[in-house]
């Protein structure tokens, strides 16, 4: 049996174990909490911390090959760690570090002709008054330019991100952070329609699969729901999405994942925008996670393979579809979110609730509700993506957390 190692024990590799014991794969996880997600579903659980890095290098010489369920390790840990147990960390520990950085992130899309919004990297409050300056303004539309200021490692859920639409929320933004500017980059806001995600695996041998093209939407920087296909797709068809830009951009990101040797699963966040060059819509990406992503969860009963089957075998070199095969017409993923007053009001009924049948349920074994807080999610199939998404808003009104 192969053992698969996770570096980290949260709900993204609660569901990798899960799924991979099902392909009859040994799954072995590194977290600091026996409680915590990923720790509860497998009996290869070690005690450590994945930023140390003699606790890294033990866990690795128990494993065959190991992977990451967040972007965010150290790349001067890792390194000797892999050194001294001779097992691999795949995604490469290289390009985990260049896509986990915002700033190298866009100039890796840049430089694969990848469409982004124009961005800038910053060295004084010179460089982002200058870049304010030329984008606050999108051409021929009024209050909907602007700049968007990100943190350039660390940031999610909207956190490290700031979105200025004047010269008074510049300066306000400029004093309070203008000591680390170096720490973000400025990039121009774009006045999106819809926000748009794509997923793709590949494998050592070079084969590529394709997820359909999905909408997602956020409450309060939050995902809160995903539906899809983007586009209409006849049940049974094999084309990813008949969405007139993505097939181009399928070929753009196809390539640059060839050029730059990535293996395992990855996601692109997008946006459906206006052209700034004629009336059609354009796709820009907004940002790469590499690895699982929260808006691949629908996949788990959506799509053959799921994202977590996909990227392990994707890691292990095991043979991948072009594009992945859809079980439905339609289908949505809504986020079980943890409301902050949910213990004091008694409001919380997951308890006694008795979920509906055609409604799939995804808990995460996290006992502590907080606001905000990712508590599991739930999917459902249907005829269309809307009629998947209703069944999902009419369940999330009746469960309280
Ligand atoms: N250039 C932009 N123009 C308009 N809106 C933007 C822009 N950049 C980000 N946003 C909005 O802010 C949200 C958060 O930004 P982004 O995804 O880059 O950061 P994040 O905090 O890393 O999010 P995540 O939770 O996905 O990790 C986006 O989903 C989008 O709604
Ligand atoms: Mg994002």
């Amino acid at each position: 049996m192969k053992r698969i190692g996770i570096l980290g024990g949260g709900q993204l590799a609660r569901m990798m174990v899960i799924e991979g014991f099902k392909m009859g794969l040994e799954m072995h996880v590194l977290s600091s909490r026996a409680d915590d997600p990923a720790a509860q579903v497998t009996r290869f659980w070690h005690e450590g911390d994945p930023n140390s890095e003699p606790e890294l290098a033990q866990f690795l010489s128990r494993v065959d090959v190991a992977t990451v369920e967040s972007e965010f390790l150290d790349e001067r840990v890792l390194a000797p760690a892999i050194q001294t147990s001779r097992v691999a960390v795949v995604p490469s520990p290289k390009l985990l570090g260049l896509l986990s950085d915002r700033k190298t992130q866009k100039e890796w899309l840049k430089q694969h002709k990848i469409p982004t919004s124009p961005f800038v990297a910053l060295h004084t409050a010179t460089d982002a008054r200058n870049f304010f300056r030329e984008h606050a303004h999108s051409p021929g539309r009024k209050n909907t330019g602007g700049v968007v200021f990100k943190k350039r490692r660390h940031g999610y859920d909207g956190y490290g991100t700031f979105i200025i639409q004047n010269g008074r929320e510049l300066e306000e933004w400029l004093n309070k952070f203008g000591d680390s500017i170096h720490e973000f980059i400025c990039e121009a806001f774009i006045p999106f329609r819809r926000e748009l995600a794509l997923q793709f695996a590949r494998n050592t041998d070079g084969e590529i699969l394709c997820y359909p093209l999905v909408e997602w939407h956020a409450q309060n920087s939050r995902c809160l729901w995903v539906k899809g296909p983007v586009g209409a797709i006849p049940y049974g068809k094999k084309s990813p999405s008949d969405h007139p830009q993505t097939a181009k951009l399928t070929r753009l990101i196809s390539r640059a994942l060839k050029q730059s040797s990535y293996v395992g699963l990855i996601s692109f966040e997008l946006f459906e925008a206006r052209s700034r060059s004629s009336a059609q819509t354009e796709i820009l990406v907004n940002e790469i996670a590499p690895r699982v992503h929260n808006s691949g969860h629908y996949s788990l009963e959506a799509t053959t393979p799921n994202q977590f089957q996909a990227h392990l075998r994707a890691i292990l070199n095991w043979p991948l579809p072009k594009t992945a095969q859809l079980c439905s017409n339609g289908f949505a993923m809504w986020n079980i979110l943890g409301k902050s007053d949910s213990r004091k009001s008694g409001a919380n009924n997951s308890r006694e609730w008795r979920p509906p049948h055609d409604v799939h349920m995804h808990w995460y074994g996290k006992s502590e509700i907080r606001e905000g807080r990712k508590m599991g999610h739930m999917t459902a199939l249907a005829a269309t993506p809307e009629a998947a998404l209703k069944i999902l808003s009419t369940t999330a009104k009746r469960l309280k957390l």
